[in-house]
Formats: C-alpha cells, structure tokens, sequence
C-alpha cells in the first residue's frame, strides 16, 4: 500500500536509480502507509474538468512508448466517479496508433497540464475502449454540445494512481478565452480614455 503512483512508477531500476544518486531514501517513505493517490479528489476533479486537452502515452506491442495529444472544449475530460476518467474520442488521421496499442496493452499514462497556472498532473491508468452505440449512456453523457468533431468511441479510464507536479520549468501559457479575459477590461479602459481625450480635445477647439 502507500503512493498508488510511486508504487507503479518506482521500479527495482528507478529504486537503483534513486539510492545511486542520494534520493532513495525520501521517497521510501512515499511507498509506505495507507492506500492514496487513486481516488480524485474535489482538487483534482476540478483541476480535469477545466482541461481542453493532454497528452496520452500508450505501450505498443513491440514495447515502444507513444505519446498523443487529445484535445477538446473544456469539460470533454469527464470524471465519472472518483476512480474513473473517460472522454470522446473524435475522429482523426485513421492511424488508429492509441487504439491498436490499447487493444493490446490497457495501460496508459496521462499527463495534464495547466500552463496559465503552472499546474499538471500525471496519472496511470487502464483503458477501455467503447464504440459508438456499445454504450449509449456513456456516449450521451460524455457528448460535447457544439463542438464539430466526429465521436468514434468512449475511453474510460480506471485510474490507477496520479501525482501533482511541482510548477518547475513550466513555460507561462495562456489560451485564446484567457487572453480575452484578460485583455477586455483593458480595452475598455482604453476606450473610456479615448472618449475623454476626444471631449478635451472638443472643449480646446
Ligand atoms: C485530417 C487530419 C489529419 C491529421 N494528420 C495528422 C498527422 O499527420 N500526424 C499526427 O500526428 N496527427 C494528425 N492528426 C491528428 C490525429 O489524427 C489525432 O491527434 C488523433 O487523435 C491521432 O490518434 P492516434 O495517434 O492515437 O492514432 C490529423 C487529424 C486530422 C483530422
């Protein structure tokens, strides 16, 4: 029992790795206690609600990691019940690279971001893929209403275990709504200002 996520990810090579370089000893300790880190939490359900995207690692079956993106609207990232993540998966290239592994392998990693927030959070899983009409509750529920995209299948992910990150090295990025929000009262200012220099400039003439 103990860190649900350190205990997949802490193999006896990355335990090796750690006691080589001096950082085995603090994170023993993460690998002991009660069961933790693979229920979501109000924290972390917030946090997945408000992502437009993440990247997905599958396992291949020649052993090869792969990594893709997902993106959607906010939201389309839908927490089913504490132990449980699925979204729609919309119609793409037709590599069918993800789905192929996941045919083979269940196991995915998933890494979320928040880059206005300097946020992110990786998390283990098991996948299972469920075509349109397999489960029409599923697929109604994880529908995303005016976005135009084509949903192929439902993933759901039973998680495993997830951890937050710490805010290091993550780059400051901000999305178009975001910049909006931002930039709008701005622009009214400035249109308040340009309303008065015009007055002024009325009241010299
Ligand atoms: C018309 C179209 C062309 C695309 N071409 C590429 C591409 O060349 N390379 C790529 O990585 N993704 C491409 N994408 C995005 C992928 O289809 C999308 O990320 C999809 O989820 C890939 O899933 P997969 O890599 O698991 O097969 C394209 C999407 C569309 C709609």
């Amino acid at each position: 029992m103990g860190h649900r996520f350190a205990e997949i990810a802490f193999t006896a090579a990355v335990q090796a790795a750690q006691e080589a370089r001096g950082s085995r000893a603090g994170y023993a300790r993460m690998t002991e206690g009660d069961a933790r880190n693979d229920r979501l939490g109000e924290k972390e359900i917030d946090f997945i609600h408000a992502r437009d995207g993440f990247y997905l690692a599958s396992v291949s079956e020649t052993g090869w990691p792969y990594v893709q993106f997902r993106g959607g609207p906010p939201g389309f990232l839908r927490v089913i019940d504490d132990r449980t993540i699925a979204w729609a998966d919309f119609r793409g290239n037709r590599q069918y690279i993800s789905v192929g592994n996941l045919g083979g392998d269940d196991r995915v990693s998933l890494i979320l971001m928040d880059y206005a927030n300097l946020r992110r959070i990786k998390l283990f899983g098991r996948a299972e893929m469920l075509e349109v009409g397999e489960d029409k509750g599923l697929a109604e529920q994880l529908a995303v209403a005016g976005y135009r995209a084509e949903v192929e299948r439902a993933v759901r992910v039973r998680v495993a275990g997830f951890d937050w990150n710490c805010p290091q090295h993550i780059t400051p990025r901000f999305t178009l709504d975001e910049v909006e929000q931002a930039v709008t009262p701005l622009r009214q200012r400035v249109a308040e200002l340009e309303a008065q220099l015009a007055s002024c400039e009325g009241n010299l003439a």
